[in-house]
């Protein structure tokens, strides 16, 4: 393992799914790079890997929903992090208004068009012009940690 890779698995992380409605259907990915990144204009951030398949898609639909999960979702995540999955099989999911894929139960959803993408490595950074979202107060998180899915302080499925 990279040292860089070695480190980071320990820095906690969000668990987010960015969706969007491509001609060919909705399409979605699961990421761990997802923050905000400007507060005027309202800008959000996500890297996405060069050899994303899913990434060129989103990235011709012009706009995104950013999917932040909630813990019992960890299924969800898996799902949108394996090629050839049929991502959306059986998953409840609603237009935004911008015509984004809204996965139901999240922890928290944002609307975005697609503003910039730079280039940073092996990824791309890609930034969001955020128009709306939500949040759930109520809900506990998905979180990236040690390589594992955990929902820090919620008890779960036993
Ligand atoms: C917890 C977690 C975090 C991930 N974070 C990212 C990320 O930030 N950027 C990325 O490109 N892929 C990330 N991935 C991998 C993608 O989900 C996965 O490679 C991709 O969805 C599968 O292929 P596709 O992009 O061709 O659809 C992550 C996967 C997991 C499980």
């Amino acid at each position: 393992m990279s040292p860089l890779r070695e480190i980071m698995r320990h820095v906690p992380s969000s668990v987010a799914v960015v969706t969007a409605l491509h001609d060919q259907g909705p399409v979605g990915m699961t990421v761990g790079s997802f923050t905000s990144a400007s507060l005027d204009p309202p800008l959000v951030s996500f890297f996405a890997g060069r050899h994303s398949t899913t990434w060129p898609l989103i990235r011709e639909a012009g706009r995104f929903c950013v999917n932040v999960l909630s813990a019992p979702q960890h299924q969800v995540a898996a799902a949108f992090a394996t090629r050839d999955a049929d991502r959306f099989n059986g998953r409840s999911w609603t237009l935004s208004s911008l015509g984004s894929p809204l996965l139901d139960g999240v922890l928290a959803w944002l609307d975005c068009e697609l503003d910039a993408v730079y280039e940073a490595g092996d990824h791309v950074a890609v930034t969001g012009l955020v128009h709306g979202g939500h949040a759930a107060v109520d809900a506990h998180p998905l979180v990236f940690f040690r390589g594992e899915l955990v929902a820090p302080g919620w008890p779960g499925p036993s």
